[in-house]
């Protein structure tokens, strides 16, 4: 099958998953619900969850288990999203083609959107842990709530130095430093929890994991390319934006065409990861591609 279509199933099964989850009450907090639905709905291309099920089904067919963690980790990352965009760090207007939260909604209830969506992916994964029976699924489970939080918190880190180091002459290791941690964490977490709750002997989860390191950090090196020649209509975020902060950037520092050899061969590499695996992590490849390739 065709990426695309193989992308828009997994997008339709993802989105019906979240829209169980959207509570719509009438009450006093009416509107903070709103605005957390607003931006989990917005049309994000939901990547996240979709390591966590392909890696899943390199091993197992049914993803029944897997799903509770791609839906807590869409929650939490865009609770990223609206705490990034929020005017104390990267102050930006739009995302997804619309205004972002705080634009919307105002920042108080922005700010208590985000907190109310990571929230919420602890919510999902501890009923889940509490429905769980099996010992050894028990423990796989907790074994991934600590990676979970754990990669939440390397995520949280990545955004302070992000911000933090705005307008600074940075090395390459620091500036790796930064999107290793703002962004590769939670995309290395996804594919781990995959494997993990797949029950994927060790030496794969660590085969995989090298796989996804490679990817999460072109998928940022990416994003700063797009930030200088996407466009805008088809990103639904600023272009630009990164300059205009002084942010520090693959672009800034190596320049755009230096940028994107290191895309190139960050790809390559993190597709050398999957050929113990042949066919099977063809989808896993082609993620890849489709990282470096992206317009939006
Ligand atoms: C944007 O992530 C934030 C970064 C880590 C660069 P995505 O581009 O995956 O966000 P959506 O959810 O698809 O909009
Ligand atoms: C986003 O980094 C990383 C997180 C939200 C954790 P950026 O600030 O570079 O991403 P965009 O360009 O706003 O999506
Ligand atoms: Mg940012
Ligand atoms: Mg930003």
């Amino acid at each position: 099958m065709e990426l695309k279509k193989q992308l828009k199933q997994y997008q339709n099964i993802i989105d019906e998953e979240l829209t169980k989850y959207i509570k719509k009450e009438t009450c006093p907090e009416e509107k903070w619900q709103q605005s957390m639905e607003y931006s989990l709905m917005a049309g994000g291309k939901r990547l996240r969850p979709i390591l966590v099920l392909s890696t899943y089904q390199l091993f197992q067919e049914d993803t029944k288990i897997a799903m509770p963690y791609a839906v807590a980790i869409e929650m939490v990352h865009n609770f990223s999203l609206i705490h990034d965009d929020l005017p104390g760090i990267d102050n930006d207007d739009f995302r997804h083609g619309k205004p972002t939260n705080h634009k919307q909604f105002g920042e108080s209830t922005a700010i208590l959107a985000g907190d109310g969506l990571l929230n919420q992916g602890y919510e999902v994964i501890s009923q889940t842990l509490a429905k769980t029976t099996n010992p050894e699924e028990i423990q796989r489970q907790i074994r991934v709530l600590g990676e979970f939080s754990h990669a939440v918190s390397r995520m949280l880190a990545g955004e302070y130095v992000d911000t933090e180091w705005e307008g600074k002459q940075i090395s390459s290791l620091e500036l790796e430093y930064i999107h290793n941690n703002k962004t590769a964490a939670l995309l290395k977490l996804c594919v781990r929890m995959g494997a993990i709750l797949a029950k994927a002997p060790e030496n794969d989860i660590e085969k995989l994991t090298h796989y996804a390191e490679k990817i999460g950090l072109a998928f940022q090196i990416k994003d700063d390319i797009l930030s200088v020649e996407g466009d805008e209509k088809i990103l639904g975020k600023p272009v630009g934006n990164d300059e205009k902060k002084q942010k520090c950037t693959y672009v800034s520092l190596y320049g755009l065409e230096e940028a994107k050899g290191k895309l190139n061969q960050l790809t390559e590499k993190a597709i050398q990861e999957l050929e113990p695996y042949g066919e099977k992590a063809e989808f896993l490849k082609q993620l890849a591609i489709y990282i470096q390739t992206r317009n939006k």
